[in-house]
């Protein structure tokens, strides 16, 4: 069998070690690196830009051609043909399910979307101006505290379970949050309705007035959800990763992942983007931002603008453009002046030199947050919308590791500190 190796020669010695390459379906080889430890070495990858942190077969992501691949399918053909819990099944499972397993898969998460009446108290216990991503860290990691019935991680029953039961239960908090901001009633979750419609539901309706639910807008929350669903090894997904390599359990885990999803840079660039519009506040103020966001001693940046892994159109941008479209037409907001100013951005970044140059697209977020605004979403519920989509991907990996033989994760540093020195006389 021939094996591809590298040859690491350190320091021009003679000898040298020889490293493993290792192979992928898709997607660059990897040097197998674990053996340098022995060899008294380790890497320096800050932000880990060269460094394959595990194996998968989940998510596939070309990040110079602009393709995304969920267990092999196409983000823009699941975004049309399949549906959020649809694609929550095969981003867990591995394969899209039959009409019979997608039928008891609907029912079994609808079953779950309540939570437990206790975790009413947890919510009277933040102030109404809490920030709803700090209200989800809080619930979500208190899920774990109800559940001591699932939560055996060796048991791939007690991690299916622990899977439905977040998938369920996201949107219903992510509306409790909502709710309680707006100091209404907690709205119960309505079985007859699907995924997106109850989430709607829960969060417009009042036990006076239930909401009027718009096709076009449920099927838009539903492919917001769906294009958030999974990306790969992510700041969330390695940290859902990190904090289940230590045995925690999953409900600890997630709530992890909606820590790391909350930063600007990540999954906070939603809620960025359109606090950046509102900011710019006219079409004719666009290029004094653009100068701003090129400014090397300014530290402002464009929100909603590159990815660390696209140098291309992100393929979510494009579906969600498309989206943002039907609804903006829908509700009659074509003309809302942020679209404006958001339409006229995309238009003066794609063609700036600074933009091109350094392979800067519209990333998901600069479309989600306007077409969540249209809906009626608020600006700091966004980043819930995108962890409750991002929860099915989060599992996934985190069932994935636990059920492969896997370690804890423990990276090593450079230490440039202080050697040894003795304390003071
Ligand atoms: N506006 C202006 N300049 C930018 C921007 C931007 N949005 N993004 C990157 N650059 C510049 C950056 O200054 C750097 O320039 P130079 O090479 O001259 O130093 C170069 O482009 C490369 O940037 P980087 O920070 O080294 O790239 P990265 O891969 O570490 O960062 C990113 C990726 C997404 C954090 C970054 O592009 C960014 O901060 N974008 C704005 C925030 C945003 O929209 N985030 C959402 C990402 S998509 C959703 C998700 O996956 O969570």
């Amino acid at each position: 069998m021939s094996e591809k190796k590298a040859h690491l020669t350190i320091d021009g010695k003679e000898g040298g070690i020889d490293l493993p390459i290792r192979s992928g379906t898709l997607g660059p080889d990897v040097v197998d690196v674990a053996s340098l430890t022995a060899n008294g070495m380790f890497t320096y990858d800050p932000g880990f830009v060269s460094t394959a942190s595990c194996e998968s077969k989940i998510t596939f992501i070309d990040g110079a051609k602009g393709v995304l691949l969920h267990r092999g399918y196409p983000i823009e053909q699941l975004a049309e043909k399949s549906d959020y819990l649809e694609t929550a099944y095969l981003l867990m499972n591995g394969e899209l399910p039959s009409a019979a397993e997608k039928d008891k898969y609907v029912n079994t998460i609808l079953n779950h979307t309540m939570v437990h009446e206790s975790i009413v108290n947890f919510f009277k216990g933040f102030r109404y101006d809490a920030h709803p991503m700090a209200m989800m860290c809080g619930v979500v990691g208190a899920l774990a505290s109800f559940y001591h019935d699932s939560l055996d991680i060796t048991d791939p029953e007690h991690r299916r379970i622990s899977a439905d039961r977040l998938i369920a239960k996201m949107p219903t908090l992510a509306a409790m949050c909502y709710k309680h901001s707006k100091g209404q009633p907690f709205m119960y979750p309505d079985n007859s309705l699907s995924y997106s419609e109850n989430f709607l539901h829960m969060m417009f309706g009042t036990p006076t007035q239930p909401s009027k639910i718009d096709p076009i807008v449920a099927k838009a929350m539903d492919i917001i959800f769906l294009l958030h669903a999974d990306h790969e090894q992510n700041a969330s997904t390695s940290t859902v990763r990190l904090a289940g390599s230590s045995g925690a359990n999953p409900f600890a885990c997630i709530s992890s992942g909606i820590a790391a999803l909350w930063g600007p840079a990540h999954g906070g660039a939603n809620e960025a983007v359109l606090n950046m519009l509102q900011e710019i506040g006219s079409v004719d103020r666009i290029g004094e931002y653009v100068k701003k966001a090129k400014d090397k001693n300014d530290p402002f940046r464009l929100m909603g603008f590159g990815h660390r892994v696209y140098k291309n159109f992100d393929p979510r941008s494009r579906v969600m453009q498309g989206i943002c479209d039907q609804v903006l037409g829908a509700m009659g907001a074509e003309n809302d002046p942020l679209l404006q100013i958001a339409k006229k951005l995309e238009q003066i970044a794609l063609e700036d030199e600074y933009f091109v140059e350094k392979k800067l697209y519209p990333n998901v977020d600069f479309y989600s947050g306007i077409i969540m605004k249209a809906i009626g979403i608020p600006t700091d519920m966004f980043t819930v919308i995108f962890a409750t989509g991002r929860t099915a991907g989060w599992i996934a990996h985190w069932n994935e590791m636990i059920s492969n033989p896997y370690k804890i994760g423990r990276p090593r540093q450079l230490y440039t500190g202080y050697e040894k020195r003795d304390y003071p006389a």
